[in-house]
């Protein structure tokens, strides 16, 4: 087992640690939940065991199909072993439906799906409340170099194919989601987390919110979508022999 090591970082959903090996970390999901910029507070019952099962079997899919990510194995019901990455400021959203922050700055109507999707680059900045930026933002700031912004450009349009068609049987849409990048000798990989808490997912029937929206906007029953997506998930996995 990976001793656990000096806290490197905090975050509002997660802990990040060093391990006895300088190219592992360990991560740790809490199940505090944060919103608009820290502003709204709260807990989500079972949210960093459920956030953690969710990222590891997103992680395994997406590596399983030609997505490097940081992810090496789930070691505890809220804690991952992942390679030691410095994160690069730079989140990567991707869209195909209209919600959230693009329907309301281009006054589209919540669940217009998009001609086309849409990806988009926020500066990773809590002073600056994470404002959007473009590549020559990313060039002109040297947050990454452009190879660098390719790649993510790249995997952010592969994991959005290849998570959209894996969700469909279990009857849930991927709205939109957003990705962060971190190198690793180098290496791009795809780190982070990848959740309800960094999705949009709708059940394609009902067109119900599945996600932290739940928590934002005052929805009630938050804890039993982030339950039922991994309900949904893990079945999907268990039918799918390729996702340990
Ligand atoms: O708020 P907005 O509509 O821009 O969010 C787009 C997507 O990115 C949503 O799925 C949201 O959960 C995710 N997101 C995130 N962390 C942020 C901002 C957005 O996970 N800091």
């Amino acid at each position: 087992m990976p001793v656990k090591g000096e806290l490197l970082y905090e975050g509002k959903a997660k802990r990040v640690y060093r391990t006895d090996d300088p190219d592992h970390y360990l991560v740790e999901f809490k199940d505090e939940a944060t919103a608009f910029d820290g502003l709204k507070k709260g807990t989500i019952a079972r949210k960093g065991e459920i956030n953690t099962r969710l990222s590891a079997l997103f992680f395994q899919m997406l590596a399983g199909r030609g997505i490097p990510t940081h992810f090496i194995e789930q070691t505890g019901p809220r804690e991952m072993l992942v390679r030691a990455v410095d994160i690069i400021p730079v989140e990567v959203v991707a869209r195909n439906i209209a919600a959230g922050s693009l329907a309301k700055r281009l006054g589209l109507a919540e669940g217009e799906p998009l001609k086309r999707p849409v990806l988009e680059f926020y500066y990773k900045s809590d002073e600056l409340h994470d404002p959007m930026i473009n590549n020559y933002h990313i060039a002109a700031l040297e947050l990454a170099a452009g190879d660098q912004v390719e790649a993510m450009e790249g995997y952010a349009w592969k994991v959005n194919e290849l998570l959209t068609e894996f969700l469909k049987p279990a009857n849930l849409v991927l709205v939109d989601f957003k990705l962060e990048f971190g190198l690793h000798h180098g290496q791009v990989l795809l780190a982070d987390e990848i959740s309800p808490d960094t999705c949009r997912f709708w059940d394609s029937t009902s067109g119900e919110k599945l996600d932290k929206d739940r928590f934002r906007r005052d929805l009630g029953g938050v804890e039993d979508a982030y339950e039922e997506v991994l309900r949904r998930v893990e079945r999907l996995c268990l039918n799918l022999e390729s996702v340990g």
